[in-house]
Order: C-alpha cells, then sequence, then structure tokens
C-alpha cells in the first residue's frame, strides 16, 4: 500500500492567509477601508479564551481590524442581545462572532438570530444555515468549511464516495454532511445513540471524527485506504490529542489530518475569509 499523506492544515491555511494579507494591503492602497471583525467572549471558559486569542492574533496578521467585547460570566440576555445590536449597526464592523458556548443562562439561539445575516461570519445564522440546506448562496460555518477547502486542495475526490460524520452538532456535524452531499458524496451521520458504529466506518471512504472523544476512532474501525478527517481538540495532560487514535489510524489511511496542524488552523483561515467576503458584500 501506498505511503499515508498527511492533510497539512497549518501549510494550506498559511496559504490562504497570505493571500488575504495582500489584498488587505491593495484595499490599503485603495483607501477603501479594511475589514472589521467584532468577537464577543462572554465568561471565562479557558478553552474559549484560547480561540479567541488565536481570531485576534490572526486578524492582527492580515492586517483587519478586531474589536474584543470581554463580557462577565453574569452578563445577563439583554446586556448581549444589545451590544449585538449595536455591533450590527457599527459600519466599521463587518463580522461579528459571539464564541461558543455562551454561560448556561443564555438563549445561544436567540443571540445567534439577532446577529445580523450578513454580519454572521460563523454561518450559524439559520438563514445561512437554512441556505446551506438548500444549496443557496450562503456564509459556510468556518470548521467545515475549512475541511472542505482542505480536502479539495489535496484533490480528494468526494463525488460517489461513502462519507461517515461522527457527531451531529450544529457547528461541525450537520453542515458538513451538507456540504458532502453538496458534492454528491453520500453521506451517513452516526451520534451518540447510533448502535454498532463499526458497521458504518469499516464501510467509510471518508470519516469526519467530529465527537469530542479522545482517540475514539481506532485503526480497527475504519478501511484500508480511507481518508480521515480529525475535529477533535481534547486537552489531556499528555497535550492536546483528537478523536482519531492517529498512530494506530495513519498507516491505513491514505490520507489523514494531524491533531495540532490538521482542521484547527483551516477554521481560523476560514473565519479571515468568511470576514473579507464579508466586507466585500457592503460594496455590492
Ligand atoms: N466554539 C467552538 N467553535 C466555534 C466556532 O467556530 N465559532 C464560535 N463562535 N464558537 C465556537
Amino acid at each position: 500500500m501506498e505511503r499515508t499523506g498527511i492533510l497539512n492544515g497549518r501549510e494550506c491555511s498559511l496559504r490562504v492567509r497570505e493571500e488575504i494579507k495582500r489584498e488587505v494591503e491593495e484595499l490599503k492602497g485603495a483607501g477603501q477601508g479594511i475589514p472589521g471583525l467584532a468577537v464577543v467572549l462572554v465568561g471565562d471558559d479557558p478553552a474559549s479564551r484560547v480561540y479567541v486569542g488565536q481570531k485576534e492574533k490572526a486578524c492582527g496578521e492580515v492586517g483587519f481590524r478586531s474589536l474584543l467585547y470581554r463580557l462577565p460570566e453574569e452578563t445577563t440576555q439583554e446586556e448581549l442581545m444589545d451590544l449585538v445590536e449595536e455591533l450590527n449597526g457599527k459600519g466599521e464592523v463587518h463580522g461579528i462572532l459571539v464564541q461558543l458556548p455562551l454561560p448556561g443562562h443564555m438563549d445561544s439561539e436567540a443571540v445567534l438570530e439577532a446577529i445580523s445575516p450578513a454580519k454572521d461570519v460563523d454561518g450559524f445564522h439559520p438563514v445561512n444555515m437554512g441556505h446551506l440546506v438548500t444549496g443557496l448562496p450562503c456564509t459556510e460555518p468556518c470548521t467545515p468549511k475549512g475541511i472542505m477547502y482542505l480536502l479539495e486542495s489535496y484533490g480528494i475526490e468526494m463525488e460517489g464516495k461513502k462519507a461517515v460524520v461522527l457527531g451531529r452538532s450544529n457547528i461541525v456535524g450537520k453542515p458538513i454532511a451538507h456540504m458532502l452531499l453538496s458534492r454528491n458524496a453520500t453521506v451517513t451521520i452516526c451520534h451518540s445513540r447510533t448502535p454498532d458504529i463499526v458497521s458504518y466506518t469499516r464501510e467509510a471512504d471518508i470519516v469526519i471524527a467530529a465527537v469530542g472523544r479522545p482517540r475514539f476512532l481506532t485503526s480497527e474501525m475504519v478501511k484500508e485506504g480511507s481518508v480521515i478527517v480529525d475535529v477533535g481538540i481534547n486537552r489531556l495532560e499528555e497535550g492536546l490529542v483528537g478523536d482519531v487514535d492517529f498512530e494506530g489510524v495513519k498507516d491505513k489511511a491514505s490520507w489523514i489530518t494531524p491533531v495540532p496542524g490538521g482542521v484547527g488552523p483551516m477554521t481560523i483561515a476560514m473565519l479571515l475569509f468568511n470576514t473579507m467576503e464579508a466586507f466585500r458584500k457592503t460594496f455590492e
């Protein structure tokens, strides 16, 4: 069997970011203004703090304006809704991202729905989600969009392939299932209540693992020559671990994403991409 290929998200994301950086320099030269992203973090979930920090840093590196709103855990729903409303009306803000999960007392759906669909760079607004499902133009959520971008840049064929998505979250599982379907893959979504998950994964040409369980997908569960995408970010004492047992699976797969350096950097690159698109659309 041929050697396994590593789907290098770090390298791929760097190319996207360099391209966006060039575009921002051109915009600056033309005096057309620059894209602005507002990031809202409520409370101090340690993982969310890390993600938000990465997003801010990436914005700075490509030359975007970034505005960080750090609100205390006890912020009320109304206060957060007021901030979203204010950002909807702010001309220099082209993208709004409210980091999830929100504290338990908040209604996340209502907050996401309050964001103007045009500024919804996460692609979580029901209008964008609805357009994604029906195949209309929309802002696609960053993680699944990043996975598609990575697979396509390595020339991985999806048409006619059996794709199995592990996990049914609104952020990854559901949207990626639709994106694979739009590329003419035959898609199965497995989740925590699916009996005999192995019977699906063993038949799959492409597996997207987004279950949040360290090294869940093992070598015995995958087919020889399959493409394995690991969306997991599990922080263990030994360090960052994905949902795939990389060492076990890597010799069986034809292509595999590492953790870190696979899907994670692509998410950030697509957030920049979506913000640039939202900025451009203000001129249409
Ligand atoms: N929490 C985990 N992933 C994401 C994401 O892509 N966007 C937001 N807003 N919150 C998240």
